[in-house]
């Protein structure tokens, strides 16, 4: 499983899946999250809304993840994971190691060969990029192996992208991941 560090625009990724990092409620918000919506078009809300309807009436726990179709954007699915939110107490490292184990699970539920990932909880939810950038690779190292042993279930990710928005956390995620 190849992992690659970028600085760019996560909504122009062509991998088969992209992350978002939503809130709880899935029906859309600011940085990288309104970012996707606003690429994928109004059939992304729709999809959201239907899942509010539906299996997660309670909305998305932190640390957990869920598929929706990417409609207009160019990647094929959109995993939607929500972030650990620094300004509510939530600093279990965990919590956000869940986010990025729980994503890659559900991609390749989804039958993704590739994934990118933005800087989940480093904008809004205040939590530090380098702090993310390790736990982001403990998670992905760790599953690349695992991953790798559950490749009987058929749908070993070939490609991890992080894709960051600024140099300075671009550079932050170079040097945590020793590119
Ligand atoms: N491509 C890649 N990364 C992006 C993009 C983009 N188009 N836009 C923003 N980012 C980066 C931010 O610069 C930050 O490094 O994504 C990282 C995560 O920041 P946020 O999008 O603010 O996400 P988060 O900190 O997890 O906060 C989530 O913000 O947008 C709302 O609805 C969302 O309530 C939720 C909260």
């Amino acid at each position: 499983m190849r992992i690659e560090i970028m600085h760019g625009d996560l909504t122009m990724r062509g991998v088969d899946a992209i992350v978002n990092a939503a809130n709880s409620s899935l029906l859309g918000g600011g940085g990288v999250d309104g970012a996707i919506h606003r690429a994928a078009g109004p059939e992304l809300l729709e999809a959201c809304r239907e899942l509010r309807r539906t299996q997660l009436p309670d909305g998305l726990p932190v640390g957990d993840a869920v598929g929706t179709p990417g409609f207009r954007l160019p990647a094929r699915w959109v995993v939607h994971t929500v972030g650990p939110n620094r300004h509510a107490g939530q600093t279990d490292p965990e919590l956000l190691a869940s986010c990025f184990r729980e994503s890659l699970a559900v991609a390749g539920e989804l039958g993704a060969r590739s994934v990118a990932f933005p800087a989940i909880s480093a904008g809004i939810y205040g939590w530090d990029a380098r702090e993310v950038a390790e736990v982001a690779h403990d998670a992905v190292t760790a599953f690349s192996v695992s991953g790798a042993r559950g490749a009987a279930n058929g749908s070993p990710l070939d490609l991890v992208e992080f894709v960051l928005f600024s140099e300075d956390t671009t550079a932050v995620f170079r040097a945590v991941f020793g590119r």
